[in-house]
């Protein structure tokens, strides 16, 4: 079975839980790059990400290196942006046809509440059910104490 993590990070929680999920699990990773590049601080950092998640902006981002189609398993992981999916994630899955049932999802958040998150996924996707919803509180900050209890359910969704 082929699995596969896409994920886009702009300050590397997002890729912390993804990097520990493949080494669980043999996956290939795929890194969404994006061509507009989002600021990491200060007050634009919020406003310009915030504002381009808000109005639903799919920013340019760089051809995958990985072709999702030869894969039997996706996790899709996104940063929560204004309560909803990072912009550059947005615009990978409006281009991307995943094919496979076997899809679950991860958000990496300041809050406690993905809000729309996994909705959205599931429109994008174009599937009625993800294998897993899971979220993480700034992982990379040491802040969520289930960190691991949590990759290993993503794990056993998938697998
Ligand atoms: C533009 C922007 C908007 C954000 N909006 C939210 C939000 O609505 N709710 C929340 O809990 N965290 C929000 N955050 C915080 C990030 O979701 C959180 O820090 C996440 O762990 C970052 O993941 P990353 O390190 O992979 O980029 C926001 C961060 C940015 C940059």
């Amino acid at each position: 079975m082929k699995l596969l993590i896409v994920y886009y990070s702009l300050e590397g929680n997002t890729k912390m839980i993804a990097e520990k999920l493949a080494a669980k699990t043999g996956a290939d990773l795929l890194e969404i790059k994006s061509l507009k590049e989002y600021p990491k601080k200060g007050p634009s950092k919020f406003i310009i990400g915030g504002k381009d998640a808000a109005f639903k902006v799919c920013p340019e981002i760089e051809k995958p290196e990985k072709n999702v189609k030869e894969y039997d398993a996706v996790v899709i992981g996104t940063p929560v942006w204004d309560g909803t999916i990072a912009p550059p994630m947005r615009s990978y899955l409006r281009d991307t046809l995943i094919k496979t049932e076997n899809v679950a999802a991860f958000a990496c958040m300041a809050g406690k509440d993905p809000k729309k998150t996994f909705k959205v996924i599931k429109e994008l996707v174009v599937i009625d059910e993800l294998k897993a919803e899971v979220s993480f509180c700034n992982p990379a900050n040491g802040n969520d104490p289930d960190m691991e209890a949590k990759i290993d359910q993503l794990a056993q969704a998938v697998m």
